[in-house]
């Protein structure tokens, strides 16, 4: 008998973005990617990537047919290689169900989508806190798109950790308003570097996100959407604040993402949570529970606005669709 274990020379895995309830925003550590403040997501079902690997002469990466940036991901390959102990290169081939780059997490899905298949191509069975702390050397958000349900990582943290499963909180929705389908002009990376450099407000922003964190982590568990709404838009809004105050400012928010932000306050004045959160890029995402999802996509009126609607409950972790 053989048991030298089958090599799957093509793998195909599938992974649902992480959307920051309380933001992770800046650098403890740059040459190792360390979040400088602690971050609370859930992972989306309904959103995927999806990138086949096969292992190849040299490190390739394809997003949507368009070959990427070599410099965006050779440390994380380099990492991948030392932390799975395989001396493979890799050939990736990744497709979004949603716009690229667009502040949709399209990097936290699509780099752990990628660990994943390397790992399975390589013939590692790894832990998922390592594939999870590979998957941050790409993008810190992705570390947490290894997990389902709802996910932290904590400040200077090298892996993310799993806090509740989806079952959690079945009832929890969030309704993706894309404003426009366009990428973003300036990468989360260099703005968050630029915040860090030049807000005044930057270490204002590291040092109150501790306590957003912790009551976050509190108001989950007790499955409080206002309470924890409240805390998202306080994220958000001083993650923002660093942003329009670096030097020069950094704008993602359109018009558009100014209306669905006021279409929320107006809902909540009305008795209706829906808290809305942003990231880096002009998309709004709005927090609330499965009853009042209706009632949120009448106030944002999608066929008079013509923004793209998508409604998420939380997800599961990355799966193998396929190997050949
Ligand atoms: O992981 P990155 O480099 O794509 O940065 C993500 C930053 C935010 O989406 C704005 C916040 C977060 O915690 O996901």
């Amino acid at each position: 008998m053989n048991d030298t274990p089958r090599v799957p020379p093509r793998v195909t895995v599938r992974a649902s973005p992480s959307l920051a309830l309380i933001k992770y925003w800046g650098k403890l550590d740059t040459e190792r990617n360390l979040p400088a403040t602690p971050s609370l997501a859930v992972t989306l079902d309904r959103l995927f990537s999806t990138t086949t690997v096969t292992p190849a002469d040299a490190d390739r990466v394809y997003l949507d047919g368009v070959p990427g940036d070599p410099h965006r991901y050779f440390q994380f390959f380099d990492t991948l290689r030392a932390r799975l102990g395989t001396s493979l290169c890799f050939s990736a081939e990744s497709t979004n169900s949603f716009p690229t780059a667009a502040g949709l997490a399209s990097s936290a899905s699509g780099f752990a989508a990628l660990v994943c298949a390397c790992a399975r191509a390589a013939g590692v069975d790894a832990a998922d806190e390592t594939l999870s702390a590979i998957a941050r050397v790409g993008s810190a958000s992705a570390a947490r798109s290894l997990y389902g349900g709802f996910v932290g990582l904590d400040a200077g943290a090298e892996a993310a950790r799993p806090i509740h499963p989806a079952s959690h909180w079945p009832e929890f929705r969030i309704i993706v308003v894309a404003v426009t389908t366009g990428p973003k002009h300036t990468s989360s990376r260099s703005a968050m570097d630029l915040a860090r450099s030049t807000s005044p407000y930057y270490r204002e922003w590291v040092s109150s996100s501790a306590a957003w964190y912790a009551e976050a982590l509190e108001a989950l568990a007790e499955r409080d959407i206002t309470r924890l709404g409240g805390l998202m838009r306080s994220s958000y809004l001083a993650m923002f604040s660093t942003m329009f105050t670096s030097n020069p400012p950094v704008i993602y928010w359109l018009p558009g993402s100014l209306e669905v932000i006021k279409r929320c306050e107006e809902l909540r004045a009305e008795g209706i949570p829906a808290w809305e959160t942003m990231d880096a890029g002009p998309q709004v995402k709005i927090a609330c529970e499965a009853p009042h999802v209706e009632a949120i996509i009448d106030a944002i009126d999608p066929e008079r606005s013509g923004w793209q609607i998508t409604v998420a409950a939380p997800g599961a972790a990355p799966e193998i669709i396929e190997e050949a």
